[in-house]
């Protein structure tokens, strides 16, 4: 046995070896990729960065440059070679570049910061890919992203993660061209951002008793006060981090379900009879937001805090998965509906939102939520997260609402990735990297005018059983790789030139402290030893 895994790493170690000579490790790859000039841009030179560029969201990117390109040149040579760096508006794309690699020269154009940024990510996994002999390939490069929203999600609400975390998180969907991480800031188990009007929302909502153990209520309970949140310090800063690597943060406060730590702290927002408390377990909870003007005006507080911290135009509204029990028996929802002529509960879920619509675009922003929100009809500029399939993205395309597809069959990342017992409990599901790699944003079935408006794509992470960053980290790692290069790359090379690309990626990650699956490895070992 000892003998077949030796032979398995050889084998795999070769196959790794001959790969990193033929392709450009590129991840997510570009969309054009040139190889028809000849030569080497040597590392091992003097290399002048210039650049006549004000813009001064650029300076950080030709800083980290520069840093780099000191740590290449070990040895020094005093062959001169230049990095040329330009704005040029003929790249159509905000987020577009083009880099030539030539053997004297290289020379990066963006339409923008964004473009030079991205741009240089390239570059810099060109030359840890070259390291070794300091000699990078002549290439020209003519890239720009296939979706403009290209997401991740982390639920921090089920279990907390220290800023840190997200900072690292961050770091890494830069690298991978990522632009927007959606913070689940709020729900049943946990209130996480701290809001100074509402204090409890934190002392209260921040924290639970106990979380269960095992996937099911008989396993027991910890009994352990558990929790924590961010505060508004702490969050201003992650938005200006973010920002310097050109990514969004999109806070989002559930409404009107998924609200119980929030009514643990403030009981008169609901219309509930039973006990009031932070959830200990996972699901779906019947005690929800009740639709009186106090509701309204505390989540009106809520949101006006949210919007002063993230500058997003986009603030996520939740809006999945509110049962109607409560409002049915609730004889102030049923007069509401009468006085309104609503005429269901879930005109009245819809109700709910058009007022926080309202509110929201009163302020210049816009909502996104769940596509539950397409029941009862959707608010009028409102955006979805189609995540119970395609349909209800495919719904809202047909409606011109701008459409962000997360299907949870390509999209759940709180889905195992293999089928080896050893892995830790996860949601269910099986959502190995193949499947991740394979998934195609484009549903079938749009015209070509309803095609446009499915902006992009977004993985989540639930974290019912993620208890901790290292197993968050084994979760999104290496899928959240293959997610990049969906969003980003139109015409994906294909899963195997991916996993030639990967593998010695894998190392990059080592190097930042990832602790990534190695399904990968399982399937390779599995192939070769039977
Ligand atoms: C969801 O998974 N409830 C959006």
């Amino acid at each position: 046995m000892k003998i077949k895994c030796i032979l398995a790493c050889l084998i795999i170690s070769l196959l790794v070896q001959n790969v990193s000579a033929q392709v450009f490790n590129i991840l997510p790859y570009p969309n054009k990729l040139e190889t028809t000039t000849k030569g080497q841009f040597d590392l091992n030179t003097t290399i002048e960065i210039a650049s006549a560029i004000t813009d001064p969201m650029v300076t950080p990117t030709i800083q980290v440059l520069k840093e780099n390109l000191n740590q290449y040149r070990k040895t020094s040579s005093n062959r001169k070679t230049k990095f040329e760096i330009y704005l040029d508006n003929s790249i159509t794309n905000k987020e577009g570049y083009t880099l030539s690699i030539a053997s004297n020269k290289i020379i990066l154009k963006g339409n923008n910061a964004i473009g030079i940024f991205y741009g240089v990510q390239t570059f810099l996994q060109l030359a840890e890919q070259f390291k070794k002999t300091k000699l990078i390939p002549a290439v020209f490069i003519e890239d720009a992203p296939a979706l403009s929203y290209r997401g991740l999600m982390l639920d921090v609400s089920r279990h907390f993660f220290p800023i840190d975390f997200v900072k690292k998180l961050v770091d890494i969907m830069a690298m991978q061209k990522m632009n927007n991480l959606h913070m689940h800031l709020t729900d049943d188990q946990g209130w996480r951002i701290e809001i100074k009007k509402y204090p409890k929302l934190t002392e209260v909502g921040g924290y639970r008793n106990g979380t269960i153990i095992g996937k099911f209520p008989g396993d027991g309970n910890t009994n352990q006060r558990y929790g924590g949140f961010y505060t508004q310090a702490e969050l201003k800063d992650l938005v200006r981090y973010a920002a310097t690597k050109f990514i969004n943060i999109v806070p989002e406060i559930e409404m009107p379900g998924h609200a119980s730590a929030a009514i643990a702290a403030y009981p008169a927002l609901s219309t509930f009879e039973s006990e009031k408390k932070v959830q200990e377990t996972w699901g779906v909870f019947e005690d929800v937001f009740s639709p009186t003007e106090y509701t309204f005006n505390f989540l009106q507080d809520v949101l006006d805090e949210v919007m002063a911290i993230f500058p997003s135009p986009v603030i996520h509204i939740g809006g999945d998965e509110c049962p109607k029990e409560a409002w049915k028996r609730s004889a102030f929802c049923q007069l509401l509906m009468k006085e309104k002529g609503i005429k269901d509960e879930h005109a009245l879920q819809s109700y709910f939102i058009q007022r926080i619509e309202k509110y929201i675009n009163s302020k210049g922003r816009q909502i996104i939520g769940w596509d539950e929100i397409l029941e009862g009809g959707l608010a009028p500029n409102a955006k979805v997260m189609s995540w119970r399939g395609e349909a209800g993205g495919i719904e809202a395309a047909k409606q011109h609402h701008d459409v962000i597809m997360t299907p949870i069959d390509y999209c759940y990342f709180n889905f195992y990735q293999s089928t080896n017992p050893k892995d830790s409990i996860a949601w269910g599901g099986f959502l190995p990297l193949s499947k991740v790699y394979n998934y195609n944003p484009m549903p079938k079935g749009l015209n070509e005018l309803d095609a446009t408006y499915i902006k992009g794509i977004q993985a989540n992470l639930w974290t019912e059983y993620v208890t901790n960053v290292k197993l968050a980290e084994y979760m999104l790692f290496p899928r959240s790789i293959a997610f990049a290069e969906v969003a980003w790359t139109k015409q994906k090379p294909g899963f195997d030139h991916f996993v030639k690309r990967l593998v010695p990626y894998l190392s990059q990650l080592k190097a930042n402290d990832i602790h990534y699956s190695t399904q990968l490895f399982d399937i390779w070992m599995a192939l070769i030893l039977h």
